[in-house]
This record gives structure tokens, C-alpha cells and sequence, in this order.
């Protein structure tokens, strides 16, 4: 299947952005990890980050006129804050996982709430860049399970 890995604002500064609360490891690093284990699992992983609202919305239209299967979704800020890619996720229908590296709901109040957990099949917070791969692997669980 078609899995897009997509990841929002800041994410890109991965392994230098607090790293005490984001980790070590950078994003290329992950993205080039989870293609492995995509491959690995028989799908195919399509990975974009941008720092800008409008292009992750962009993305997920084109991602469903691709024939994606599945979404990973890390909105990070954009979490509690935008409607327009909640509206963006609904309108693509691609069944989303959302992640998070560090457990949001442990942080500042203004973390607490999501406006994508109501809409994501799982939310995986805290396991930092385990995280992802938890996500994979719950995906191919899935399309394995419906095939
Ligand atoms: C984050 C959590 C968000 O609150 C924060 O704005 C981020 C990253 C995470 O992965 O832990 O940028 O989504």
C-alpha cells in the first residue's frame, strides 16, 4: 500500500530543536528508517515536512488524487491550532495515525488539546521517534488485517 508520512512545522529542526524534549535524531533520519521498514513490509512510504500550513494542505489533496491508502501525521504546532488541515485530513478520507514525540498532554495547557485525535484511528504520544515506527507497523497491521 501507499503510506504518506507527513510532518508539520519545525520538524524539520529535528535533533537540534529540544533535543531533551524531541530527541537526537533528525527527520532525514527517521524518513530514511521508516522507508526501510516500509519496504521491508511490502509498502510503499511517501515522506513530506513543510513549515507551511498551506503546502500540508496541498499535500493531503494530492495525496488523495495519488491513491494514498494511509496517513502518519505528526501536525505538531498546527495540532492545536488548525481547522484548515483537520478539514483537509476529512476531505482527503485517508485513515490517519496521529503521532507525537513527546506526550503533549504532559506539557503546557495549550498542548492539551488536539483537533485531530477525534478524527485519527490512534494517537501515539510520548515514545519519541519510536513513535513513527509504532505507527508504521500499526498500519501494515491494518491493511494486512482488511486484506
Ligand atoms: C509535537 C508536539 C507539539 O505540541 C509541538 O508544537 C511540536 C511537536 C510533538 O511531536 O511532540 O512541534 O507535535
Amino acid at each position: 500500500a501507499r503510506i504518506l508520512l507527513l510532518n508539520g512545522p519545525n520538524l524539520d529542526r529535528l535533533g537540534q530543536r529540544e533535543p531533551d524534549v524531541y530527541g537526537l535524531e533528525t527527520l532525514a533520519a527517521i524518513e530514511t528508517g521508516l522507508k526501510a521498514l516500509a519496504d521491508e513490509l511490502g509498502h510503499e512510504l511517501l515522506c513530506f515536512q513543510s513549515n507551511a500550513e498551506h503546502e500540508l494542505i496541498e499535500r493531503l489533496h494530492a495525496a488523495a488524487d495519488e491513491g494514498c491508502d494511509w496517513l502518519i501525521f505528526n501536525p505538531a504546532a498546527f495540532t492545536h491550532t488548525s481547522i484548515a488541515l483537520r478539514d483537509a485530513v476529512l476531505a482527503s478520507r485517508l485513515p490517519m495515525m496521529e503521532v507525537h514525540l513527546s506526550n503533549p498532554m504532559a506539557r503546557e495547557p495549550f498542548r492539551h488539546h488536539s483537533h485531530f485525535s477525534d478524527i485519527a484511528v490512534a494517537c501515539i504520544s510520548g515514545l519519541g521517534a519510536f513513535g513513527y515506527e509504532c505507527a508504521l507497523r500499526a498500519v501494515d497491521q491494518r491493511l494486512k488485517q482488511a486484506a
